[in-house]
């Protein structure tokens, strides 16, 4: 595989903004955006999701499944391409991803444009409330110039909403990505997190959970 001229080529195309990215991945990722979606197909899919990430696409309050309703489509398309292609560790995932059971980038296209298009929860799991002025800190200096002012992301630059997310799957992610065990992140938000203690983390996950 002429893999290094590809994956610079991709890195291009999708904006720079995508490390660390098997040309494989890239591929899909362009594709699904490429392609039309069709809303109504993608409903038809979907409860092959609804089990874990319920029919509301809400996940569950202790965080163990995320919310992924009204999450940017590209975040969607990056994420499953992740997952499928094990780039991202989600082994409770892996059945539901792969192209046997969901079908091919076209799936992807529906799935993620029918889950894009459902409303974020109304409330979702938070932290403690102890340490809300340290988060709110942390937040302004180290994570707001991609995330933004009100955690709502960016679907162009492939950056996630955060809002309406629930507090311990934030908590979760963030020290998997800290540690180096979630691989797909961006590196620059990896640098930002390694000086931070788990204390840390906590208090700016719970301050997201309440935006
Ligand atoms: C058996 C349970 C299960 C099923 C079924 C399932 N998921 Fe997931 N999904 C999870 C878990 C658990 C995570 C979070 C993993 C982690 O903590 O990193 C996740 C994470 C995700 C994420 C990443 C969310 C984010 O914020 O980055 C997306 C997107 C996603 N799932 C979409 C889907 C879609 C689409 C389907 C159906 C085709 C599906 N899932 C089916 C368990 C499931
Ligand atoms: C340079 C831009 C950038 C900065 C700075 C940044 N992030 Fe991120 N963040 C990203 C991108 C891009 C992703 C998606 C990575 C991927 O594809 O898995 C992400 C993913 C995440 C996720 C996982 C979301 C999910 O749904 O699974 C969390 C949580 C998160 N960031 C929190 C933070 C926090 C907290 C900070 C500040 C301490 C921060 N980020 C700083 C760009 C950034």
């Amino acid at each position: 595989m002429n893999k290094r001229v590809s994956i610079i080529s991709r890195i291009l195309v999708l904006s720079g903004l995508l490390f660390h990215c098997e040309s494989s991945i890239a591929d899909e990722i362009s594709d699904a955006i490429g392609l039309k979606p069709n809303i109504e197909n993608g409903k038809t899919i979907y409860p092959l999701c609804a089990s874990c990430h319920m029919q509301t696409g809400w996940g569950k309050k202790d965080g163990s499944f995320p919310v992924i309703a009204g999450q940017h489509r590209h975040v969607l398309i990056k994420q499953l391409a992740d997952i499928r292609a094990k780039n991202r560790v989600n082994p409770t995932m892996y059945p539901f991803t792969d192209p046997k059971s969901i079908g091919g980038v076209q799936a992807i296209a529906d799935v993620t444009a029918y889950i894009a298009s459902l409303e974020s929860p109304s409330n979702v799991g938070i932290g403690d409330g102890g340490r809300l002025a340290l988060g709110q800190s942390i937040y302004k200096q180290r994570c707001l110039q991609c995330h933004g002012e009100k955690a709502q992301g960016n679907n162009d630059a492939f950056f996630p909403k955060l809002q309406r997310q629930h507090y311990a799957y934030l908590v979760r992610q963030l020290k998997w990505i800290r540690d180096g065990y979630r691989k797909n992140s961006n590196a620059l938000m990896v640098t930002e997190l390694k000086t931070l203690s788990d204390d840390d983390l906590n208090a700016v996950a719970d301050y997201i959970s309440r935006l």
